[in-house]
């Protein structure tokens, strides 16, 4: 096991990437903590990793409101006062469109989630982090090379790999702090990109076309990557943004 009795936090994790990282922090030795605004699906979640005889507890927390974090990461706090890992994966998607289709609004609405929801979890949770501690930031490889009519999402992602990199100085050399930046994973945030296409099977047949591994990834293709970065095997890695995209933009 990677994480024999360490203790992770993990947000947007009742679904999709953050559930598939959850699930595998949990069979290697972790007790996990799941926080996400969807509390049935936490619920499922919870009891799907309960049920195969894991540690876990969930806390239902919108992380773009600073307050509903910090009283999430007081109920992490109460049970294990110093956890070892944070993986930072609740993020959005919304509609697509260019920077000047997008509205004020729509911007403040992606960057809400997507950068001051990781800038409210990492300011509450660093702190108590144990000494060797590891934080996960998930981006996505848009932040690296750019995708048409994602524009502010574009940006948000930018700022969460530029953050593990301030951060990676910052809190060095007590934490270590990484990126990982995903290309197209088989979740309903990618499946909601597919259905607003026009001809939403061509769409998804362009973006297996430009993927040179011939598939999508998985939650737990990401979740892998994330266990390298947060476990003692990634002793030597901090400010790095890992890419996991099937070679999508080599
Ligand atoms: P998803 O939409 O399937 O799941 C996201 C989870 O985050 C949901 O459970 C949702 O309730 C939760 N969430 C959203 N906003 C929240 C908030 N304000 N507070 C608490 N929880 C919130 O998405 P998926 O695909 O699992 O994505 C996870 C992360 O990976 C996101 O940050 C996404 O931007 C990133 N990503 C996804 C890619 C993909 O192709 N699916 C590619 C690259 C990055």
């Amino acid at each position: 096991m990677r994480l024999p009795g360490k203790v992770a936090v993990i947000t947007g994790a009742a679904r999709g990437i953050g559930a598939g990282v959850a699930e595998r922090f949990a069979r290697e030795g972790a007790f996990v903590h799941l926080f996400d605004r969807d509390a049935e699906g936490l619920g499922a979640t919870v009891a799907s990793i309960a049920g195969q005889g894991f540690g876990v507890a969930g806390h239902a927390c919108d992380v773009s409101d600073a307050g509903s974090v910090e009283r999430a990461v007081a109920e992490v706090i109460a049970r294990h006062p110093r956890p070892d890992v944070l993986v930072a994966n609740a993020g959005v998607n919304p509609t697509p469109a260019s920077i000047v289709a997008t509205s004020p609004e729509q911007w403040s609405a992606v960057f809400a989630t997507n950068a001051a929801g990781v800038f409210h979890t990492v300011r509450a949770l660093v702190p108590r982090l144990a000494d060797g501690g590891s934080v996960v930031l998930v981006a996505s490889v848009v932040a690296l090379r750019g995708v048409r009519d994602a524009a502010a999402y574009v940006a948000s992602k930018g700022a969460v790999v530029a953050l593990a990199r301030a951060m990676a100085l910052d809190h060095a050399p007590r934490v270590r702090v990484n990126a990982v930046c995903p290309g197209a994973i088989a979740t309903d945030m990618f499946e909601a990109y597919v259905a607003r296409a026009a001809d939403p099977e061509a769409e998804r047949r362009r973006v297996l076309d430009g993927i040179p591994l011939g598939r999508l990834g998985t939650p737990a293709d990401v979740a892998a990557a994330a266990l390298f970065l947060a476990s003692d095997e990634a002793a030597w890695v901090t400010g790095h943004a890992l890419v996991v995209d099937g070679g999508d933009s080599v």
